[in-house]
């Protein structure tokens, strides 16, 4: 028998580039010889297990980090998505504010400003100060640099214990002229379906969680007897949707009301939650009749969605039949005649914005 020879790495790249019948596992038997790979260990349940209870969960400062368990943990992900103004960034901007550790922000909107962040920590007694040396803001101009970022992005060893990696929008740069049209799926959807799989990557080995947002389009044959947000569609696609432990749909309520709805969960039952946005940022709602109403109509949501996983993990059901809406949902409910108290609190929160 002749002697078996060790594929160079250039050999198993011209291989596949030449896309000749590759047999993976001889492949990973090469790159091991050649110490490029590590067997895969299993890892201890119990040592996972208490890893996770341990582990600091980043907030929101929010009724949302309910929703979330408790927050946001090492490795996991929330998916934002909603229309212009629903609180995106806002969720994004307040989440940099709290996290005790580095943040890398990429902005690739342009909507990140010191002076929010200046106003958020001034509204909260924060040292505005200690943001300037936490968060590393990025503002690639283009999609190419973005791409260029998984690359060049700082490591702990260089900045220090990095709790959170953001970026405001993932696909914003994707929109440009040079993909439009069908045409230009083929090359721009890859990339974006790639990217949050590279970014958890490099978040899980950095001991970070991560945010991306995404924008909205409303579905081409929209069914007319829904509400105007359930036709609303991320953009990014729905595989975008699978890449995120937790994927949290906003939309506008009255004023500087704000709905937050978890869509999909890796470890939650599906709930929604109101919230405002103020000077000091995302908020929860202040505590009057009006927002108990509010609150009372989200719990009633949530208890709804509780009893029908229930009861799919009973029957063993594999198709999720529509809950239906409130009557009214939280967004529409028509605000009563504020008191003193509160005409001032959200009158000058609007005068503030
Ligand atoms: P796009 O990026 O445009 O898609 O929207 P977004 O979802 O990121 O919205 P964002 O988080 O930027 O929220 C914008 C909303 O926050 C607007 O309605 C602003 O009026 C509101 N906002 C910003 N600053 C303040 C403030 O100081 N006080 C109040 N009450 N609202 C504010
Ligand atoms: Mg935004």
């Amino acid at each position: 028998m002749p002697a078996q020879t060790i594929k160079t790495i250039e050999d198993i790249v011209q291989d596949l580039k030449s896309k000749k019948e590759v047999h993976m596992v001889t492949v990973y038997a090469d790159l091991r010889k050649l110490g490029k790979v590590e067997p895969i260990t299993g890892k201890s349940a119990k040592e996972a297990w208490l890893r996770e209870k341990n582990e600091v969960r980043l907030k929101t400062g929010t009724i949302i980090d309910e929703m979330l368990g408790g927050g946001l943990n090492v490795g996991s992900s929330m998916l934002l998505y909603g229309e212009f103004g629903s609180g995106k960034t806002e969720i994004a901007e307040c989440m940099a504010v709290l996290c005790p550790d580095v943040v890398i922000y990429i902005d690739t909107e342009g909507s990140f400003r010191w002076s929010r962040i200046e106003q958020i920590c001034k509204e909260r007694g924060l040292d505005m100060e200690k943001m300037f040396d936490k968060i590393i803001l990025y503002q690639p101009a283009n999609w190419l640099e973005q791409m260029m970022l998984l690359e060049t992005m700082p490591t702990p060893l260089e900045v220090g214990k990095i709790g959170l990696i953001i970026i405001d929008s993932l696909t914003k740069l994707f929109r440009g002229i040079e993909f439009a049209g069908r045409q230009e799926l083929g090359i721009k959807q890859p990339m974006i379906r790639e990217y949050p799989i590279s970014l958890t990557t490099i978040a899980k080995s950095y001991g970070a969680a991560m945010i991306f947002t995404s924008q909205i389009y409303v579905k081409p044959a929209a069914n007319p007897f829904l509400p105007d947000w359930a036709n609303e569609c991320v953009v990014g696609g729905a595989s975008l949707q699978h890449q995120a432990s937790y994927v949290v749909h906003l939309r506008r309520g009255q004023g500087i009301a704000r709905i937050a709805r978890l869509i999909d969960a890796d470890d939650q039952p599906l709930a929604e939650k109101p919230f405002v946005i103020t000077a000091a940022g995302v908020m929860d709602l202040p505590d009057t009749e009006k927002a108990a109403d509010l609150i009372k109509k989200a719990e009633e949501y949530e208890a709804k969605q509780r009893t029908f996983l229930d009861e799919k993990k009973k029957h063993g059901k594999k198709t999720v039949p529509e809950v239906s809406e409130p009557a009214q949902s939280p967004a529409e409910i028509e605000q009563p005649a504020q008191s003193p108290a509160e005409n001032s609190l959200l009158g000058e929160e609007e005068n503030a914005s």
